[in-house]
């Protein structure tokens, strides 16, 4: 890489200031799992029920974001050790703009899952398995996508023929085949809330102005 002359702009507002106007606690709450496992379902309805509590959250999802910002990348190792490089350093920015962001890719590797969890402080990164057996993803199938992996019209498929790392220490464990989708949401809903993460606290930011 050529070297660059960067310089870090201090701003006048930070963090704190952002989430003291909107009165919450930032944080990135990250949903990994297989295709067909639940987690874009259940990001929506963790939005939904925060909209409902007037937090001001933003929904990053895979299949959304790989229409723009990871446009140009593909399925291979590479391509999704990048994809994930950047929903975290996008999510970044948005948990620094006060913002409860749930994101909602595979991330199929621990090692940029633990990547993006190092970009955070304590108390604002939470990684939730979204965990479903293949043998339920594959019938569920729906983007018809597994059908197409095992007729081999589609490569590099997560769990067919690219791997998925399962998580070793998740913050929570969502189990979708054993709990209803109003279920799983609800236990999210109430993991945030023993973390205090749905109400504001001068402290738990480091002091607002
Ligand atoms: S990740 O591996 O880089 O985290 P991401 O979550 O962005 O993947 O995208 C996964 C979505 O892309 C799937 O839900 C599926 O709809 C679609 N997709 C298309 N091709 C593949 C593939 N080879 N492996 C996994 N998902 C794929």
């Amino acid at each position: 890489m050529n070297e660059r002359f960067l310089t870090w702009h201090d701003h006048s507002l930070n963090q704190s200031n952002h989430a003291a106007q909107k009165q919450q606690s930032p944080c990135l709450i990250w949903f990994t799992g297989l295709s067909g496992a639940g987690k874009s379902t259940i990001a929506n309805g963790v939005a939904l029920a925060l909209y409902e509590r007037n937090k001001h959250s933003y929904l990053l999802d895979g299949d959304n974001v790989r229409h723009g910002l990871s446009a140009d990348l593909g399925f291979s190792d590479a391509d999704r050790v990048e994809n994930i490089r950047r929903i975290g350093e996008v999510g970044r920015l948005m948990v620094d703009a006060g913002l409860i962001v749930l994101s909602a890719f595979i991330s199929p590797f621990r090692a940029d899952r633990k990547l993006v969890r190092e970009k955070f402080p304590a108390g604002q990164f939470f990684e939730i398995y979204v965990r479903a057996p293949l043998s339920v993803c594959e019938q569920r199938d729906p983007k018809g996508l597994y059908k197409k992996a095992r007729r081999g019209q589609l490569q590099q498929f997560t769990g067919i023929d690219s791997a998925y790392e399962e998580p070793q220490a998740p913050d929570l464990v969502i189990d979708t085949a054993n709990c209803s989708e109003q279920e799983c949401i609800a236990l999210v809903i109430e993991f945030m809330s023993r973390k205090g993460l749905l109400e504001y606290t001068v402290a738990a930011q480091g002091g607002a102005v």
